[in-house]
């Protein structure tokens, strides 16, 4: 099975494909977390890394060639779930191809619908466990006493913006794409994340549904 996650900054997205990767046991591949990896590690370019401190999108060709190299994986060989990527048509096209010359094909696009101000506050008060990775919201879902949190640079309120705006001007474009494709759901992202789970869980298709308890 291999599932698109779709949504502006804030939605969700790497909220509820972890949780889907858990439950399914599919792996999350989420290509702002593989870029942030880099940095960590020293080995992403400077240029690339002041491009997503701004709030753009990397070059396509970086991108397409970072997920080409990562679903060669052996974990990925029977599905995934991409957490960030296509973000252009450009990069749908490229990811299609790949998956063709292979045999194997997008399964369902989920595209998660939340309104604006809502992405705003949802991005700016995010953080992050630096130890575990695992995502906090300062007020829908605080951290521990004692966490030692991160602020991603481009979670600041002008950023958070500017990324939205590139949203909307380059990726929402993925919609009607994968629409006309037949492949879309819609689901809406405001509520408890445990009610925006309930409802992804409802668009998957009955093969991956069934797989529910499986895992879990
Ligand atoms: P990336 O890391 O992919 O960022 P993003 O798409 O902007 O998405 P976010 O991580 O901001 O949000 P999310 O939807 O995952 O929300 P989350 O679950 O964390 O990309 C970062 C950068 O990398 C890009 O700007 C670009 O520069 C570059 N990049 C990456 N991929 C690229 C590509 N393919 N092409 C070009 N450039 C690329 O949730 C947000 C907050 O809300 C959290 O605090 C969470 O706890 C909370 N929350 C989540 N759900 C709920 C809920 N139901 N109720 C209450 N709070 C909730």
């Amino acid at each position: 099975m291999r599932i698109i996650f779709i949504g502006p900054p804030g939605a969700g997205k790497g909220t509820q494909a972890k949780r889907i990767s858990e439950s399914y046991g599919l792996p999350q591949l989420s290509t702002g977390d593989m870029l942030r990896a880099a940095k960590t590690k020293g080995t992403l370019p400077a240029e690339i890394a002041a491009i997503m401190a701004s709030g753009g999108l990397v070059p396509d060709a970086y991108m397409v060639e970072l997920i080409a190299e990562r679903i060669k994986l052996p974990d990925a060989s029977k599905g995934f779930l991409l957490d960030g990527f296509p973000r252009t048509s450009e990069q749908a096209d490229k990811l299609g191809a790949m998956l063709a010359a292979n045999g194997h094909k997008i399964d369902v696009v989920l595209a998660l619908d939340v309104p604006e101000e809502l992405l705003i506050e949802r991005a700016i008060y995010r953080r992050t466990d630096k130890a575990t990775g695992h995502i906090y919201h300062l007020k829908y879902n605080p951290p521990p006493l004692g966490s030692d949190l991160e602020h991603r640079p481009d979670d600041h309120e002008d950023v958070v913006r500017h990324r939205l705006s590139v949203y909307r001007r380059m990726t929402a474009e993925l919609l009607p794409y994968y629409e006309t494709q037949g492949l879309l759901r819609r689901v809406d992202g405001v509520g408890s994340v445990d009610e925006v789970y309930g409802r992804i869980q409802r668009e998957l298709p009955e093969k991956l549904a069934q797989q529910e308890g499986l895992r879990v």
